[in-house]
């Protein structure tokens, strides 16, 4: 069986996309679910569908990034994980750790990659007049958003969108892109998966 640890920050609604899909003949199981924010609303997510849960929380450090790093280091290694994937995790990692767990991080991200890497990816489409927006999921190395794509789902910009009302649509695509690209991972399948 694949373990899964899934890092969130948040809502948690990919998380809980993520755990809804692993079941059945799924060779993969969440183990845990790991917050940096003591309140995040997935950790009632996450502990409503019976899954492990922790906090690891940056702010106890006090800014000290290797002191958190070395504290996310020690919870992850305790949960074994086959695959970490980060959803809505909104943390910067140094590369010393992205090292340590080379090859086993997955994460979603709000935009077509390359294109806008970073924040604000919605408004930036908007500004940019683009017809197609959506989402990645990507593997996750030592630069930002910067890793092999694994999967991509589109859409077309409406007029009228705003940026919030882009995110949630392109939230309901992560919602089927990001589960549909970690089954294939976990059987062992990275080719791209392309959704819309
Ligand atoms: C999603 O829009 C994702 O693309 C971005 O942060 C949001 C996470 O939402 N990285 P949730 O916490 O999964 O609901």
């Amino acid at each position: 069986m694949t373990r899964v640890v899934i890092l969130i920050s948040g809502a948690g609604s990919n998380m809980a996309a993520l755990a809804d899909s692993m079941t059945g003949a799924h060779p993969a199981r969440p183990v845990l679910v790991v917050s940096n924010r003591p309140g995040a609303p997935g950790l009632d997510k996450a502990q409503a569908r019976g899954i492990p849960t922790a906090v690891v929380d940056h702010t106890a450090r006090a800014g000290d990034r290797a002191a958190f790093e070395a504290d996310l280091t020690h919870v992850l290694e305790a949960a074994e994980p086959d695959l970490i994937c980060f959803a809505g995790f909104m943390r910067i990692l140094s590369a010393g750790f992205i090292e340590r767990w080379q090859g086993r991080m997955l994460n979603i991200h709000p935009s077509l990659l390359p294109k806008y890497r970073g924040l604000d990816t919605h408004a930036r489409a908007l500004a940019a007049g683009d017809r197609w927006h959506g989402c990645s999921v990507h593997e996750v190395t030592a630069d930002l958003d910067s890793g092999p794509v694994l999967g991509q789902a589109r859409l077309e910009v409406r007029q009228g969108d705003t940026p919030e009302s882009l995110a949630a649509r392109v939230l309901r695509l992560e919602h089927r892109l990001y589960p549909t690209v970690l089954r294939r991972v976990a059987e062992g399948d990275r080719s791209l998966v392309t959704l819309g």
